[in-house]
């Protein structure tokens, strides 16, 4: 695979560096691993039309959907290698690459609700976070909404103990490693594109996402149970490569940046309602019985993640933890 990200690299930089291509458009390939119809994919869209009408067309977006053209892992090796110039991992997936401070958003019940979100994605500690991409290649252009995850298996999961022995597909972050181990389930990483299959094969128990995620995957249709613990969040960093970036027309530079603006107030103001919706649709479909929490099961849920804290806190850093708290308006966790 690396040597097929190589080989679409050096066209990519043969394309952009050609003097005789002038005239022709700057190509934007915007790959990302989830469907059209999803808070990512709508504002991927979005910022294609904004950019493309800002620019008056000198700038193309390619949006590729649905790991098309590169999975999880090898989507962020093919933006550092410039095979593609635009992505939106989720915050989960940056661990791999070394940095690890994101896994942060991963912390179990870290976010009471959006608005306390927008405090530190709009914030210094926000603007801190993307700065660590730029030794990477990388530059951090915005924080895109999914939404809270729900948990989701063929087994009834209510209690804790209920977790206990599973296996559940996780994203590449430590932190949700720890989080399924603090249940006593056996994660798994797994790229999201495979999770499906892995859920209707067994090869896995569960698995944890957004109602979207799962419904716009189908992962409904081949899990019986799915409990709405909005235990954890997926939000995404949208990042371009660093050189491609700094590369740019300052002019154009400015359109595309104004067209990110706009883009991610459209996809974060919809991410809700896209949650909601996905939510009523898996209802509607009635292959997967929903189940709510009482206060007090919810608690347990609580405390029993709760470990996951101090675990990895040297992993993340404790600072970092506090000042998320603090600025979340939360008390510190010990
Ligand atoms: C996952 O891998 O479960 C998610 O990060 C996919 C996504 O991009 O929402």
């Amino acid at each position: 695979m690396r040597k097929l990200i190589l080989a679409a690299a050096s066209i990519a930089a043969m394309t952009f560096a050609g003097p005789a291509l002038a005239d022709s458009p700057i190509i934007i390939k915007f790959s990302h691993v989830v469907a059209s119809d999803t808070p990512k994919g709508k504002a991927a869209d979005k910022f294609k039309e904004l950019a493309e009408k800002y620019t008056n067309g000198k700038v193309k977006v390619e949006v590729y959907p649905n790991s098309t053209l590169y999975k999880d892992k090898e989507e962020l090796e093919a933006l550092q290698l410039g095979a593609v110039q635009m992505l939106a991992p989720s915050n989960s997936k940056f661990g791999p690459i070394g940095i690890k401070e994101f896994e942060v958003f991963d912390l179990p019940y870290i976010l009471p609700d959006l608005k306390a979100l927008r405090k530190v994605t709009d914030g210094p500690l926000g603007a801190q976070l993307l700065k660590k991409l730029d030794s990477k290649g990388m530059t951090g252009l915005a924080y895109w909404d999914n939404g809270f995850k729900q948990m989701s298996a063929n087994k009834k999961l209510v209690a804790p103990a209920d977790y206990k022995g599973l296996k559940f597909r996780i994203q590449s972050s430590k932190v949700l490693e720890a989080q399924f181990r603090s249940l006593g389930a056996i994660p798994q990483v797994m790229a999201f594109s495979d999770v499906y299959q892995a859920l209707q094969t067994g090869v896995v128990d569960g698995q944890e996402n957004t109602w979207s995620n799962i419904y716009t995957q189908k992962m409904h249709e081949v899990q019986k149970y799915a409990t709405e613990t909005n235990h954890g969040y997926i939000g995404y960093v949208v990042i371009v490569n660093k050189k491609f970036w700094d590369g740019l027309p300052a002019d154009i530079r400015d359109e595309l940046s104004k067209a990110m603006k706009e883009a991610t107030e459209f996809g974060n103001s919809q991410s809700a309602k896209e949650n909601d919706e996905a939510l009523e649709a898996i209802k509607k479909a009635g292959k997967t019985e929903i189940i709510s929490l009482t206060p007090e099961q919810n608690a347990a849920m609580r405390k029993a993640m709760m470990p996951v804290y101090k675990e990895v806190a040297s992993r993340v850093g404790q600072p970092l933890i506090d000042e998320f708290l603090k600025e979340t308006g939360q008390p510190p966790i010990n």
